[in-house]
């Protein structure tokens, strides 16, 4: 069955027809679900926070990079509804704090920093954490980075739900994303199966080692069927991890990433952050629109435009 959720995200979200490059595509809007909410992790939100309301919790807590856009959307949604929320960021604290951060801050977020090495470990420490706030009486919900968990990825299943709704779906051959915890790519997967499609996704993995990620998202979808009881079967070769666009690293980007971005904005009104769809968006044009004049993948805008901020001094 499926599960509840609440409705925070403003969707269904648009899709608009852009060309770039001399190319026509088509791009999915979930930059547009929310101002502050901004992005994909809102979808995930939407189903975690109504189970965190269904078991009484007081606290959220939830892990990513300073810059973490599921952090700062959690922060925000979970204000939203009445929970305290304690983040475990790997970073540093910064006298000035930028972009997400600073949006985090301004919400009321209780803030851990931690080191590359703490934050290997960041699941046990926040365990460690919730030990100590349950002997004070709070009752804490524990979200995993990316807020990709086997609850949270129906947000992206219920998207191909809402895109059958607004296009054929058999007009288009694949969807392309940004992924980072992967559950984005996990919930899409699902989706195109339960609509019995044979829809190709493209992940560009920006974090994790292309097998780890491959491991991870298959991971998720099956411990999902499990659980659900769905009557699906996937088939694997439907997943294309799009790998070597973060060279630079998941914190960094390379100025002609950055060139293209800029260009793309001038043309469209259209802003990629520098951590997830700016490389998602320079690898798509570098495979499906270059030297072509109409392309049937559609790209997903996954948000995180706040990270732009962190990194005016690249973008500029
Ligand atoms: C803007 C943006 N795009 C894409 C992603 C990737 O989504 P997922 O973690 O579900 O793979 C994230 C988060 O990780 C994100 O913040």
């Amino acid at each position: 069955m499926m599960p509840k959720k609440f409705n925070i995200a403003n969707i269904p979200t648009p899709i608009q027809n852009h060309k770039f490059n001399g190319c026509s595509f088509l791009i999915k809007r979930d930059d547009l679900t929310g101002v502050e909410l901004t992005g994909n992790k809102i979808r995930k939100l939407e189903y975690l926070l109504y189970d965190a309301k269904k078991n009484k919790a007081d606290y959220i807590f939830t892990a990513g990079g300073d810059q973490s856009n599921h952090a700062r959307a959690t922060v925000i949604a979970a204000a939203m509804n009445g929970f305290k929320t304690k983040l475990f960021l790997w970073g540093k604290d910064k006298s000035t704090a930028e972009g997400n951060l600073f949006l985090d801050k301004v919400f009321g977020a209780e803030i851990q920093y931690l080191n590359k090495d703490e934050f290997f470990n960041v699941n046990e420490i926040m365990l460690r954490e919730k030990e100590k706030f349950n002997k004070k009486g709070l009752n804490v919900y524990e979200i995993p980075a990316g807020g990709s968990s086997v609850l949270g990825i129906w947000g992206y299943i219920n998207f191909m739900n809402e895109l059958s709704k607004q296009i054929k779906l058999t007009k288009i051959k694949g969807i392309f994303t940004a992924a980072g915890s992967g559950g984005t790519s996990a919930g899409l997967l699902i989706g195109a199966a339960i609509f019995n499609l044979n829809l190709k996704i493209y992940a560009v993995n920006v974090l994790l080692p292309k097998d780890d990620l491959y491991n991870y998202i298959f991971n998720l979808t099956d411990a999902c069927i499990n659980k659900y009881k769905l009557n699906i079967k996937i088939r694997r070769e439907n997943l294309i991890i799009v790998d070597g666009y973060s060279e630079e690293g998941y914190k960094n980007i390379l100025p002609e990433k950055i060139n293209v971005i800029k260009e793309f904005a001038r043309q469209s009104g259209i802003l990629f952050d520098p951590t997830y769809t700016g490389k998602a968006f320079y690898s798509y044009n570098d495979l499906f629109l270059t030297g072509m004049k109409k392309n049937e993948v559609l790209f997903v805008h996954t948000g995180g435009i706040y990270g732009a901020f962190s990194k005016r001094k690249e973008y500029l």
